[in-house]
C-alpha cells in the first residue's frame, strides 16, 4: 500500500459526511431550526477527524517530509494553497461553533450563520480533496523513494494509534475544567 492510500480513504469518509451535512442543511433551511447536537457532532467530526486526524497526517508528516525536498515552484505553491485551505476550514469551524453557542443560548438568528458555515464546508471541501487526490498526491509521490514512502505510511499508522488517546484525554480535560468551574 502506498502512503497516500489511507489519506485517500479518509477523503472518501469525509465526502460521505459532507453528503449527510448537505442533506441536513436542505431540511434545516426549510424548517429554519436545527438540533444543536447535530452541529456538535458535525463539529467533532470536522475537528477530530477531518482536521486533527487527516490534516494532522498531511501537515505534520507528509508536508513536513516534503519541506526537506526540492519541490518545483508549482508543487510548493500547491502545498501552500492546501495549508491555506486547512486554515480556512479551521476558521469556518470556529465560526460554526460560536454560532451554535449563540443558537443554543436562544439566539434564533444564529441559524443563518450555522447554515452558511455548513454550506461553506460542503461547497469548499470537495475541491480541496480533488486538488490533493488528482494533483498534489501523485505529484508529491515522485519526491519519495519506495522506502521513504513506506516509512511515511508507518508514521501515519503510529499517528493514528495515538489519536484515540489524545481525543479522550481532551474529553477528560474538558469535563474536569467544567466540574471545577
Ligand atoms: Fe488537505
Ligand atoms: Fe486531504
Amino acid at each position: 500500500m502506498q502512503a497516500r492510500a489511507p489519506l485517500m480513504m479518509e477523503h472518501r469518509l469525509i465526502e460521505k459526511m459532507l453528503n449527510v451535512i448537505q442533506k441536513k442543511v436542505e431540511s434545516v433551511e426549510k424548517a429554519q431550526s436545527i438540533d444543536p447536537y447535530f452541529v456538535d457532532t458535525a463539529v467533532d467530526f470536522l475537528r477530530v477527524y477531518a482536521d486533527r486526524t487527516h490534516h494532522g497526517k498531511e501537515e505534520e508528516i507528509m508536508f513536513r517530509a516534503l519541506r526537506g525536498k526540492h519541490l518545483s515552484d508549482e508543487d510548493r505553491q500547491m502545498m501552500d494553497e492546501l495549508i491555506t485551505d486547512h486554515i480556512f476550514s479551521r476558521n469556518n469551524t470556529k465560526v460554526l461553533v460560536e454560532a451554535n453557542d449563540r443558537y443554543r443560548k436562544g439566539d434564533s438568528q444564529a441559524i443563518g450563520q450555522i447554515i452558511t458555515c455548513l454550506k461553506t464546508m460542503v461547497d469548499f471541501y470537495p475541491k480541496h480533496i480533488q486538488k490533493e487526490d488528482a494533483l498534489f498526491f501523485p505529484a508529491s509521490r515522485n519526491y519519495f523513494s519506495e522506502e521513504e514512502d513506506q516509512a511515511m505510511l508507518a508514521e501515519f499508522w503510529e499517528f493514528d494509534r495515538r489519536l484515540i488517546h489524545e481525543k479522550y484525554n481532551a474529553v477528560l480535560k474538558d469535563f474536569e475544567s467544567r466540574i471545577s468551574r
